[in-house]
């Protein structure tokens, strides 16, 4: 199984993420996590860089990469949570950064070799409560700058769920959940570990159905 999750800086994601990894662990089974980007040097390259075409290529190079190390675990029954997946490069570089969405659709075709999560998780949070969290983090003087920017986010996350819109891999989705983010942090875990189960619970119904 493969797990996403997405949202605006400061939503939770990565929280909840390495939560339900303990939590599936607890409960015995094997879980890879992974966060976007996932080559240090690309990382730090990306955080220097302004240019939003530089930076989808360089996310797009990256994700290549680690596409080809989830397949492998995906493989050996892991389930796999990853913390920002190609909708990130959709919303950010795409929606609020002005590089052009088809370029982008055919660029995430190439690096993901058309690999679609089971499930996404998107946390959805308001603004105003995203930079609070990160500037208690000491995050928020870059984020304050980057306010308008992380609104056009927000709304280009939304857009993406949105079915008349032109995100023409969303549609192809089938469980794409958007979270309330300002729900405490337990509460949102105890949410997501439960839709996770139940996803779980279906699929070995099915694998003992065929052995039956
Ligand atoms: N549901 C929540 N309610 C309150 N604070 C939260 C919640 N989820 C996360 N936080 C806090 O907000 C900050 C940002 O969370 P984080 O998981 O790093 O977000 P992201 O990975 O989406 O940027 C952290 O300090 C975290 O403890
Ligand atoms: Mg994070």
């Amino acid at each position: 199984m493969f797990i996403v999750f997405e949202g605006i800086d400061g939503s939770g994601k990565t929280t909840q993420a390495k939560l339900l990894k303990q939590n599936l662990e607890k409960e015995g089974y094997k879980v890879k996590f992974y966060s976007e980007p996932h080559f240090l040097g690309i990382k730090k390259l990306t955080s220097l860089i302004k240019n939003e075409l530089v930076k989808t290529i360089l996310f797009t190079l990256s994700r290549y990469f680690l596409v080809q190390k989830i397949l492998k675990d995906l493989n050996k029954n892991y389930i796999v949570i990853l913390d920002r997946y190609f909708y990130s490069t959709l919303a950010y570089q795409g929606y609020a950064g002005g590089v052009d969405i088809k370029l982008i659709e055919k660029l995430n075709k190439w690096s993901t070799k058309g690999l679609q999560p089971d499930v996404v998780f998107l946390i959805d949070v308001p603004i105003e409560i995203a930079i609070s969290r990160l500037l208690k983090k000491g995050e928020g003087y870059q984020v304050l700058e980057k306010r308008k920017y992380l609104e056009k986010v927000k709304r280009g996350y939304l857009k993406l769920v949105n079915r008349n819109s032109n995100f023409y891999l969303l549609n192809e989705i089938k469980d794409f959940y958007v979270l309330d983010g300002t729900k405490n942090i337990e509460e949102l875990q105890k949410i997501i570990m439960n839709t996770i189960k139940e996803k779980l619970n279906t699929r070995k119904l099915i694998v003992l159905e065929n052995v039956l």
